[in-house]
């Protein structure tokens, strides 16, 4: 394993481990809410620091972008960025899906990437160019050819609506036009699981640079395609996603693109 990804997964397990002793006692912690319908506890905060103190200890000058302590350093030439705990509304209510994302960003390109299950003791593990993993096991995307065939994983829209109608539209065209649609609720989990192959693909509008950064890295060293709702490369920026096997990834681009409004498409450099 790659010495920088050693050190990740080093930082995804601790955080595993406060979050599992947390979820022991979910009544006994204090939840504070951010925005609407967007909480946070102490065990995200904690998550979050014991991953930066990993990190920091192994690279004092390494720059870090978190969901929880915002960024610091973010023009260095290597940053971090950290989602301590992707699911969190699951974490509060005791559903068992939830997960801790690191990746490593060097010179605009990320390279390294975990996405930790502390629930089902899964790792998911990428270094770019090297492949995927989950655990030991070298992980690739499904070759189904076609959606009609297909499982695929989304986010329901729950804090902001702006895009509601056009998700709802989206989600009327996909359920027609797959086998089913799941929505877990921790997005880096569902990139995971692209990349394990137990979805075919996912889509989700308006996510945050934390919570795509690692799985994106993973579905694309498994084989998969990576790109926004047009198919192209700043997903990372915009938030909008489209993960899936090369076959599926071009029929979903299909199905989506009916729906696009100006503010969905590429943006235009
Ligand atoms: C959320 C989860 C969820 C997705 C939301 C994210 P959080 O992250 O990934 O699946 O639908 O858009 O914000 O807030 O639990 O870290
Ligand atoms: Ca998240
Ligand atoms: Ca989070």
């Amino acid at each position: 394993m790659h010495p920088m990804l050693t050190n990740a997964v080093k930082a995804a397990r601790r955080a595993g481990g406060i979050i599992n002793r947390a979820s022991l006692d979910i009544g006994a912690l204090t939840i504070r809410s951010k925005n609407y319908n967007d909480f946070v506890s102490e065990v995200d905060h904690a998550a979050e620091q014991a991953i930066i103190d990993v990190l920091k200890d192994a690279y004092p000058d390494h720059g870090f972008l978190g969901e929880e302590s915002g960024s610091q350093d973010a023009d260095a030439e290597n940053v971090w960025i950290i989602d301590p705990l992707d699911g969190t509304t699951n974490f509060l209510h005791g559903f068992p899906q939830y997960s801790v994302s690191i990746a490593l960003k060097q010179k605009g390109q990320i390279t390294q990437a975990v996405v930790y299950d502390p629930n089902r003791n899964d790792l998911f593990t990428a270094t770019r160019g090297r492949g995927a993993f989950l655990n030991d096991k070298r992980i690739r995307v499904t070759n189904r050819a076609k959606l009609q065939d297909s499982i695929i994983g989304t986010g329901f829209p729950f804090r902001d609506f702006s895009h509601l109608d056009t998700y709802l539209a989206m989600f009327k065209d996909m359920v027609k036009k797959t086998s089913g649609i799941r929505r877990p609720g921790s997005a880096a989990l569902d990139l995971a699981y692209v990349a394990a192959g137990w979805f075919d693909g996912f889509w989700e509008i308006g996510l945050s640079p934390w919570d795509i950064a690692a799985g994106s890295l993973i579905v694309h060293e498994a084989g998969g395609l990576v790109g926004d709702f047009e198919g192209n490369e700043a997903y990372l920026e915009s938030g909008n996603i489209v993960a899936a096997n090369p076959k599926v990834f071009v029929q979903m681009l299909q199905t989506l693109s009916p729906h696009l409004t100006e503010e969905l498409k590429s943006k235009k450099r």
